[in-house]
């Protein structure tokens, strides 16, 4: 399949609404990561997502609007929890998980009686969902991959594989939305993202945090969100954390003699290393961070290195997503290290 490639054009813009008009899939440029889309009420258009990403069926999508009124016919119940969420977030990096209705085809939901709902900030993103229909759509990466921070990314991955590809630059964001669920008794964080805990709470109170947000899932274990239960983020290289203070942290790195080998770090590391390094921003911008964090994997493999060191990031604000995603990029991989000083 040749994939056409579109810019952020309103007319190009239309020529993607139209291929997912009549079933085909494009990639679209979002605040948070690529995504990849599909009618959302065509079921058949939205299995072409799961052929493309080689995607479990059993991981289900986001349903992406572009104006509230669009939820309405989505979900069963729209509590008010759901509308003070989306009255501070929307449009913006939250999804919110809500019991679903019947127009909700089995592919997106992947057989829970829910759907995730999420309203975008990223204009090109609103201007598709306008033109066409609430969009399902996954990251635009090959499932297991870092997710794709610019068109660049998208490209290496899908180029060939889907109908087209919205040209719209870096994403502002970097790490994929929040994911909360109303559909628990307690509102529960299923994965972090750019709006934090902290806000979260500050507009409907305590919520709860799923275990699988730190933890790997224990074999048996029945995921909240089946997503979490899949290999994730993970570049060829293999991704090392090292949970430690500063000194150790050098100290482990720079006995390293292995080739191949490189420190994701923060700006603040580069002089205290003596391995090749990426950096992923400054050590209290978490922000920074999850810009950087997925176009620094990808990197690590375009750099041919077959192992990347990280220090463990901390868990605050959006540094709990940067942290989420890197320990399962490095499949839960962390080696403690002695002394805590300067952490
Ligand atoms: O920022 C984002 O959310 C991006 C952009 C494209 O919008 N999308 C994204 O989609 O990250 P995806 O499919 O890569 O991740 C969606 C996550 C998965 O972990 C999935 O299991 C979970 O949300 N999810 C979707 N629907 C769910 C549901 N009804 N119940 C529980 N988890 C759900
Ligand atoms: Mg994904």
């Amino acid at each position: 399949m040749k994939t056409l490639i579109l810019s952020s054009d309103d007319e190009d813009i239309k020529k993607a609404a139209e291929i997912i008009m009549h079933g085909g899939i494009a990639a679209m440029p979002t605040e948070t990561v690529y995504g990849l889309a599909a009618d959302a009420l065509n079921g058949n258009a939205v299995r072409k997502i799961f052929k493309a990403k080689g995607r479990p069926m059993d991981n289900p999508l986001i349903v992406h609007i572009s104006d509230i009124s669009q939820i309405y016919p989505l979900v069963r119940d729209f509590p008010e929890k759901a509308a003070i969420l989306a009255e501070k977030f929307w449009p913006g990096p939250l999804t919110i998980i809500l019991p679903k209705s019947d127009i909700i085809p089995v592919e997106v939901s992947a057989e829970l009686n829910t759907v995730a709902i999420r309203f975008p900030s990223h204009k090109t993103a609103q201007k598709l969902i306008s033109m066409s229909s609430p969009l399902a759509a996954p990251s635009a990466n090959l499932s297991g991959s870092p997710s794709p921070t610019s068109f660049r990314h998208v490209l290496e991955d899908m180029n060939g594989r889907i109908d087209a590809v919205i040209d719209g630059g870096d994403c502002e964001v970097g790490v994929e939305s929040t994911v909360i669920t109303l559909a628990a008794e307690i509102p529960t964080l299923l994965r972090p993202g750019g709006i934090t805990v902290e806000q979260l709470e500050a507009a409907i109170g305590e919520i709860q945090i799923s275990d699988a947000v730190t933890n790997p899932l224990a074999e048996g274990d029945k995921a909240e969100s089946p997503g979490m239960k899949y290999r994730h983020y993970s570049p060829k290289a293999k991704v090392i954390l090292l949970d430690g203070g500063n000194d150790a942290f050098y100290r482990y790195i720079n006995k390293i003699t292995d080739k191949d080998t490189a420190v994701l770090c923060y700006s603040e590391d580069i002089e205290h290393i003596n391995l090749p390094y990426i950096p992923i921003g400054k050590r209290y911008d978490y922000d920074e961070q999850a810009h950087l964090l997925f176009t620094a994997l990808r990197k690590a493999d375009e750099m041919g290195f077959a192992a990347v060191y990280a220090h463990c990031p901390e868990k605050k604000g959006v540094g709990l997503a940067v942290y989420n995603r890197i320990i399962r990029a490095a499949g839960f991989n962390i080696i403690r290290l002695e002394g805590t000083e300067n952490k």
